[in-house]
């Protein structure tokens, strides 16, 4: 059945994945028919820059690579900035022209139309194929949008939103791991661990620690529980089989190892979930609706 197909998310290129273990992911990834990488200039957090270098290093030869301009709060979304981020992309990743290039989030002290006309500049000195937006409100695309048929600017084809085609587990939230219990012994080593250094971790704990988050994580797990199954599994199979996504479409996921790529391959084998149970997954969304709202407002970038 047809679906959203798989990129690899290489935010955790340069934690997780290092020398040592990324030969053999690649053949992991080859093997899974992957080979479309989304990577950015800020991956890893920790360490900006060094997941754009390891994928140079040692990306397949077929690799699609897409990467986000570099983001370094008011004025990431300069003319300079713009360009010198491009080219250490290109740079880092050993590439001529970058496929899908985003501006990572919004820049609040460069207007819209500006935004649009410097992207459109690198544009047209061919230095990447496609233009996307990440965490942009919609709002904020439809204005660019306007912008770039009025003054026919290369037109932003692709986004990433927080949580649907990235995150598909909200970071690992929809395995149950800060529902069931947590301890902080239980959450080391983990996205959700508690501790100074750990900035992704925070905004993931802002975002899905809430009690309605919580209940519906249970519910989901309760649901796939009856069928033998994990709200994992569930979660992924109702974005790729139920969701508005389509088969044009992409799902951008983030194993930290192994065996969790698998959980994502073999949700994508087992199909559609089993009888009414996307009805059922549909109606956990109303209780949240609100909440979501606030996941696109207080972006990362926001802190
Ligand atoms: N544009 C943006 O601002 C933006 C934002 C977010 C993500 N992204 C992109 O999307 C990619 C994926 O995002 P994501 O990493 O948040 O995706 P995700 O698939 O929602 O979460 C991945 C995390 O979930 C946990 N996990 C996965 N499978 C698991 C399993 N079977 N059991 C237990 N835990 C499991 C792991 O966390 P542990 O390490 O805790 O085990 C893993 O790191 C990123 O690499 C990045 O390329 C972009």
């Amino acid at each position: 059945m047809d679906a959203p197909q798989y990129v690899f998310g290489a935010q955790g290129f340069g934690a997780t994945w290092v020398s040592g273990n990324i030969d053999r992911l690649m053949v992991a990834l080859k093997d899974a028919g992957i080979q479309r990488f989304d990577t950015a200039a800020l991956y890893p957090a920790t360490n900006p820059g060094v997941s754009e270098k390891l994928l140079g290093e040692k990306k397949p030869e077929n690799a699609i690579i897409d990467t986000k301009i570099m983001f370094i709060g008011d004025g990431s979304l300069s003319m300079k900035n713009i360009g010198k981020s491009i080219n250490d992309s290109l740079d880092r990743l050993k590439i001529k022209k970058i496929h899908t290039l985003y501006a990572h989030a919004p820049d609040r002290t460069v207007p819209i139309a500006e935004q649009a006309a410097y992207f459109d500049h690198y544009y047209r000195l061919g230095l990447f194929e496609n233009l996307g937006l990440s965490n942009y409100t919609p709002a904020m695309v439809r204005e660019w949008m306007d912008v770039a048929v009025e003054k026919d600017f290369v037109m932003p084809s692709v986004y990433q939103g927080q949580y649907n085609a990235t995150s598909p587990l909200a970071g690992g939230f929809l395995t149950g791991k800060l529902s069931y219990h947590p301890t902080l012994q239980s959450l080391e080593g983990t996205r959700f661990e508690v501790g100074e250094g750990n900035m992704v971790g925070a905004l993931y704990r802002m975002w899905y620690d809430q009690p309605a988050f919580h209940d519906a994580m249970r519910e989901l797990d309760n649901m796939a529980k009856e069928h033998d199954s994990t709200g994992a599994q569930f979660a992924l199979r109702w974005l790729l089989f139920h969701s508005q996504l389509k088969s044009s479409d992409e799902v951008v996921i983030g194993p930290s190892h192994f065996e969790q790529l698998q959980c994502y391959l073999d949700a994508r084998k087992a199909g559609p979930l089993p009888d009414n149970n996307a009805e059922k997954v549909n109606m956990l969304f109303p209780a949240l609706r609100g909440l979501s709202k606030t996941i696109i407002e207080k972006g990362w970038w926001s802190l």
